[in-house]
């Protein structure tokens, strides 16, 4: 089982043990007395062995104060002439050293509690000599050595003995097990070893609790432990026990059994005596929790199971030989949280009944050989977080759509198996899974479902050796939690989808031995926790990307693909030969070069080219500038080599820096673009494309073009916009204080935004509407956003850009016409539906349009952390919306202080959040477009007070 189980079960048996814990005495607090010298002299010796003290419990215990009964700690007994300690409470005080062996002295003393502290070294043997002693708490210490004899001695009375979790080793003294008025006996945690006496039941009979779970005990479990009745908890767990189980006919009040990893059983699959105990267990009418898992228990399955206590939460009876079926009358174990019967020989069918244990929470029958379907009255176990039926090889039928109901599954795994039929959505709409979901080894067909998106938070997906049909879908881009994805063998066909570029946790990748086409994306290069990706055995073609982590090549496997070439050497592929001129611009060979510098001559050109057919037909605003003629040395000198001093910001392709030309002193914004990022030259070609034909007053306006070739004599495109003054509105809505400069008092009343919204609407509305091709802008967000002296927004960024298809396509323009978008444009500002690979729309800028004013009126990101489980920030506002009276903390402190100052009238602000909750709809459908969107903010009747 996967390591899911073992951290619930750790939970369970978290909660076991603070159940257990001992009860402590109540310590009295006594009158003021004179006192015993030899008590008084043997604490200050028990002070002297103490080494740390970071509470300064003991700073009271000195000479010049009070008398020593009222030490921190000290409790005295009144009932002896003169005065004598009774009580030695130090617990959880962080102590550490040793314990001093004049505690020995203290011979009136019947509870020592020195648990969950520090000390370290042996169990000094004086303690023996405290005949009164009842109570011995050193739980939870470093100590370390044996157990005393002497504690076997002189301890007559002793009830608790409690050596739970130090470093203690070697047998325990047979007299210990002679102190016949032990109630709690608790050795867990330790390195003993040997074996329990078999009287063991007859020597303690009052005992309740008695645990020696985690050591190195051998031998067989006491068999007079069936007269201990009065037994409560018996753990005896991890462990080398062997042998049978004795009866426990006598233990009615036991309620925790735990006895799991030992070698417990004969492995004999047809001896059912093994599992006797458990028919005797059904007298024990307050079972809580039976752990036997991970023994050599055989034997069929006994139907008594079903009367055991319906008290029972935890049955764990995993990886064991145990065989038969699982009985239908289990259906009365209504209180049931954890049923693993996983790893055993368990046959026919999951009983339908199955579904009456609604309190289940992890069910674990893997790895038997179960047959017959799923029950579809899975579906009532609503509280179900694991699920696993993997490994039975033998479970056939489809996966029961009534899963979907089981909400809360954080882990499914029905691996290995006979399944057939298609994948149900309602599965891939569970998006409370989080760790696993295997369907692999089975014989599932159709297709992946894209609903693969709601899985955002899911660890490991396995689709493995299946027969699922069609492409990768483009949606599991937006599982953005997933560091395991395996589609090995199966009949998927077309290309790796770009998009799966965010998935930036990838570690295994595996789409080995399908039908997969097209190029290897360049994003794994940038997946910086890549273990392992395998693409062997599919139709690839192209160069294997061999930057970033795949400069590793033992990471990729590549055999199988007839047409790839390129990557590290190790991959012995064939060297590349470059046809294509994206090929030549973006290898940095010198063998090259020549060609490199040929293609990029010609694109030159091209761009030349449009700009002087631009220039004729309209007569450019930017006329002077475009003479501009700037080479790489000109802007290396203008931004002062580049220093990061003038590093204005990194986006997805490259960086921007601030330049003065030393010529005439305008101030430049250069954005150079990181070549090594295959789609860094895409967005070139995207931006230069777009921003050729535009000038909108609203637009960042571009002043040239540089290509060309820096002084390592690698390929260099820039772009050179005007530097507007005012920087981005997310250094206005977000501002961040920077060591190197002064705080600035950056903000914009609600009267600057609104304008600045109007800028924006103004220039989406001139892309959409009023260009020859409508341009969809794909990556509006605050950082896109500059505001110029006198605030007014501009926008900038058109590395995404996309044209729409229109009849006149020119042959430039369709090379960026692509129908679905690779890249999604910003998390938060991209709309919903580009994750699910729809084709970009204007529809799409309107709902980053949306977000981004929502941004500008509550101050808060999309990505902020409260945003999570279905609240985003539009339904965060649509929630506000409909409160009433309106919270007015939704919004900006900003705009909050307007409104209490009457600046501005709380209408108009939801107005304006109606407004940006619509452009924000889910559906494309439900936005308006920017068109009516502008038209609404500019009516002079709308922001009558603005
Ligand atoms: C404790 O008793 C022992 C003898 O039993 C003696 O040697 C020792 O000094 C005593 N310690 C104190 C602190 O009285
Ligand atoms: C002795 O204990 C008293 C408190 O009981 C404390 O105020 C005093 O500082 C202590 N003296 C020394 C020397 O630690
Ligand atoms: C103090 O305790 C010792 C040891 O138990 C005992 O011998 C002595 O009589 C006691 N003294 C008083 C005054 O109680
Ligand atoms: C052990 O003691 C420490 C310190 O008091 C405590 O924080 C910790 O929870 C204890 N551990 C257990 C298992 O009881
Ligand atoms: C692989 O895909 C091609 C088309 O892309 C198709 O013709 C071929 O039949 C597919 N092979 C298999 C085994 O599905």
């Amino acid at each position: 089982m996967g390591s899911s189980g073992g951290t619930i079960k750790m939970s369970v048996f978290g909660a076991i043990m603070a159940l257990l814990q001992f009860v402590n005495p109540a310590v009295a607090s006594e009158d003021y007395y004179t006192g015993n010298e030899t008590d008084r002299l043997a604490l200050l010796e028990f002070k002297v062995a103490i080494s740390s003290d970071p509470f300064g419990s003991f700073s009271s215990w000195n000479d010049s104060s009070a008398h020593f009964c009222k030490w921190q700690g000290v409790t005295c007994s009144t009932r002896h002439r003169g005065d004598r300690v009774a009580v030695l409470d130090l617990r959880s005080l962080k102590l550490s050293g040793s314990i001093s062996p004049h505690v020995g002295n203290l011979s009136f003393l019947t509870k020592l509690l020195l648990n969950d502290n520090g000390f370290t070294g042996l169990i000094p043997p004086e303690i023996g000599s405290l005949g009164r002693l009842q109570h011995l708490y050193l739980s939870n210490n470093s100590l370390t050595g044996g157990v005393p004899e002497a504690l076997g001695r002189g301890l007559k009375n002793l009830q608790v003995l409690d050596l739970y979790l130090n470093d203690l080793s070697g047998e325990i003294p047979a007299p210990i097990f002679n102190l016949s008025l032990l109630r709690c006996l608790s050795f867990s945690w330790n390195h003993f070893h040997g074996a329990l006496p078999w009287n063991l039941g007859i020597l303690l009979p009052k005992l309740q609790n008695f645990a020696v779970y985690a050591n190195e005990f051998t031998g067989s479990v006491p068999a007079s432990l069936s007269n201990a009745s009065n037994l409560v908890a018996l753990q005896l767990g991890y462990n080398r026990f062997t042998g049978r189980v004795p009866s426990m006919a006598s233990s009615r009040n036991l309620r925790y059994l735990m006895i799991d990893h030992n070698s417990l059983g004969s492995g004999d699959d047809d001896d059912d005596d093994d599992l006797g105990f458990l028919s005797s267990l059904t007298i024990a009418s307050r079972l809580d929790i039976l752990d036997m898992s991970h023994n050599n228990f055989g034997g069929t399955f006994p139907e008594q199971v079903a009367n055991l206590s319906t008290r029972l939460r935890t049955l764990d009876m995993g990886s064991n030989r145990i065989s038969g079926k699982i009985p239908s009358g289990m259906r009365n174990l209504i209180r049931l949280q954890l049923f693993d019967a996983s790893s055993n020989n368990l046959s026919g069918k999951i009983p339908w009944s199955i579904g009456n244990l609604q309190s289940l929470e992890s069910l674990d029958l893997s790895y038997n050989k179960i047959s017959g379907s799923v029950p579809l009255s899975i579906g009532n176990l609503s509280r179900l977080v694991l699920f696993s039926l993997g490994g039975n090889r033998h479970l056939d039928g489809e996966i029961p759509v009534s899963i979907g109901n089981c909400s809360k599954l954080i882990f499914l795994d029905l691996s290995d198996n006979n399944l057939r039929g298609i994948i149900p959505l309602e599965v891939m709409s569970l998006t409370s899974l989080s760790r696993v979901l295997n369907l692999s080894r089975n014989g599932l067909t159709g297709v992946i479902p894209a609903e693969v998106r709601n899985l955002k938070n899911l660890g490991s997906l396995d689709l493995s050796h299946n027969l699922l049909s069609g492409e990768i879908p483009h949606s599991m881009g937006s599982c953005l939690g997933i560091e395991v994805v395996n589609l090995r063998e199966n009949l998927l066909q077309g290309s790796i989808p770009d998009c799966l570029g965010v998935l930036r946790g990838i570690q295994r990748f595996d789409v080995s031995v399908n039908n997969l086409t097209g190029e290897i994306p360049d994003v794994f290069q940038d997946m910086k926790f890549l273990q392992l990706l395998n693409i062997s055995y599919n139709d690839l073609e192209g160069e294997v990307p061999r930057r970033g982590v795949l400069k590793n090549g033992s990471i990729i496997l590549v055999a199988g693909n007839s047409r790839l070439c390129g990557g590290v050497p190790e991959l012995e592929l064939p060297p590349c030969n470059f046809k294509g001129l994206k090929k030549a611009i973006l290898s940095k060979k010198w063998k090259i070069v020549i060609a490199s510098t040929i293609s990029s001559m010609l694109f030159l050109t091209l761009i030349v080219i449009f700009w002087i057919r631009k220039r004729g037909k309209q007569g450019s605003v930017a006329d002077d500038d475009s003479k501009l003629q700037l080479s790489y040395q000109r802007l290396l000198k203008a931004t002062n080599g580049f220093s990061t001093t003038n590093l204005l910001g990194t986006g997805s392709y490259g960086s921007v820096y601030r330049g003065v030309l030393t010529e005439n002193g305008t101030t430049i914004a250069v954005k150079v673009f990181n070549l090594d990022h295959r789609g860094a030259f895409k967005s070139f070609l995207a931006e230069c494309e777009a921003l050729k034909n535009i000038r909108h007053r609203n637009l960042v306006k571009i002043l040239t073009v540089c290509s060309g070739v820096d002084r390592q004599g690698n390929d260099f495109k820039a772009l050179v916009y005007e530097l507007l003054a005012n920087g981005s509105l997310e250094e206005w809505l977000h501002p961040v204080e920077r060591a190197d400069e002064p705080p600035k008092s950056l903000s914009l009343s609600f009267r600057q935004r609104m304008n600045v919204a109007i800028n924006v609407a103004s220039a989406l509305d001139y892309l959409h509407h009023q260009c020859e091709t409508p341009i969809v802008h794909c990556d509006l967000k605050p950082n896109n956003i500059l505001l110029d002296e006198d605030k007014v927004g501009h926008v900038g960024d058109f590395g995404l850009a996309r044209f729409l298809r229109s009849s006149d396509d020119n042959p430039c323009t369709t090379s960026l016409t692509s129908s679905t978008i690779g890249i999604k444009g910003t998390i938060g500002y991209a709309p919903p539906e580009y994750g699910m690979g729809n084709e970009v729309s204007t529809q799409g800028d309107v709902y980053s349009f949306g977000i981004l004013l929502l941004e500008m009126l509550t101050g808060r990101r999309p990505t902020n952390e409260i945003f999570e489980e279905g609240l985003n920030l539009r339904t965060f506002v649509q929630s506000a919306l409909s409160q009433i009276p309106f919270p007015t903390e939704a919004l900006d402190p900003i705009l909050l202080n307007e409104l209490r100052l009457r600046q501005i009238s709380k209408e108009i602000v939801i107005a304006v959040l109606k407004i940006s909750v619509a452009c924000a709809s889910e559906s494309p459908q439900e936005r308006p477009s920017i068109s009516q969107v502008l038209a609404r903010l500019k009516n002079p009747h709308f922001p009558n007070h603005i």
